[in-house]
């Protein structure tokens, strides 16, 4: 399988965890996109969810799929949220955001019963930090945010380059929510708990993409086989 193969593998096994009459939270990126694709085509052939969308790139997907749409607002409570990852490290803590999409993904998954991480095998690493760390700002008093960021990363490990997340325009890169991202470059992150505290802690600083004890579940798709890991 190559890692397309593999990530529709990942997506296609947590298909398996949904039920008729369940309230998903479906997440964004190449993954992801494998899954809302799948849910899509049971629902066609008559599986009844609703679900809320992490991006407004997933609400168009799911739009096409003819998949019913809520709001978290209409459905505070999911029963299943399926995502994917940049890295899944120790304990299925994990590191999103290379798509940008960190602050309604996270949204949704702390508001799921459950939360399901689907990946290709090059997303499982021992340590958490080689993907630069999205972290998701707002644009007012930018400077000032990002001073504190450096600081707050300097009191537990050495901090790397901060850089600000550009469009292919050149421009900073805009969230759905209207945000910037600092993508900071750690190397390494020895303790994401702690590491997570301190970020959101930081005025300006809207969401880091560290979500620990947020996943139950990592589905892993080798060239061979897929894995199941639990927490
Ligand atoms: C989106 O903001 C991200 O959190 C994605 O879930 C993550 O980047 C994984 O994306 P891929 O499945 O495309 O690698």
């Amino acid at each position: 399988m190559n890692a397309d193969a593999q990530k529709r593998a990942a997506a296609a096994r947590a298909v398996e965890f949904v039920r008729p009459g369940m309230r998903l939270g479906l997440g964004t990126g190449s993954t992801a996109k494998h899954f809302v694709d799948l849910v899509g085509e049971r629902v066609r052939a008559g599986l009844d969810v609703v679900a809320v969308p992490t991006s407004e790139a997933t609400r168009a997907q799911a739009v096409q799929c003819g998949i019913p749409l809520t709001t978290l607002d209409e459905t505070p409570a999911l029963d299943l949220t399926v995502d994917g990852a940049d890295e899944i490290g120790p304990d299925l803590a994990l590191i999103k955001g290379g798509g940008g999409a960190l602050l309604r993904e996270k949204i949704v998954a702390a508001a799921s019963a459950r939360m399901i991480v689907i990946a290709d095998e090059s997303k499982w690493v021992e340590a958490l930090g080689r993907f630069p760390l999205p972290i998701e700002v707002a644009p007012f008093g930018f400077g000032a945010t990002e001073k504190a960021v450096h600081k707050v990363i300097s009191a537990l490990q050495q901090p790397g380059p901060l850089a600000l997340r550009c469009a292919k325009d050149g421009h900073a890169f805009v969230t759905d929510g209207g945000h910037w991202i600092i993508d900071a470059a750690l190397g390494r992150i020895d303790d994401p708990r702690a590491m997570a505290h301190a970020l959101a802690a930081v005025p300006g600083v809207m969401e880091h993409g560290l979500f620990v004890d947020l996943a139950q579940m990592a589905i892993i798709s080798g060239p061979e086989r897929v894995r199941i890991v639990e927490r």
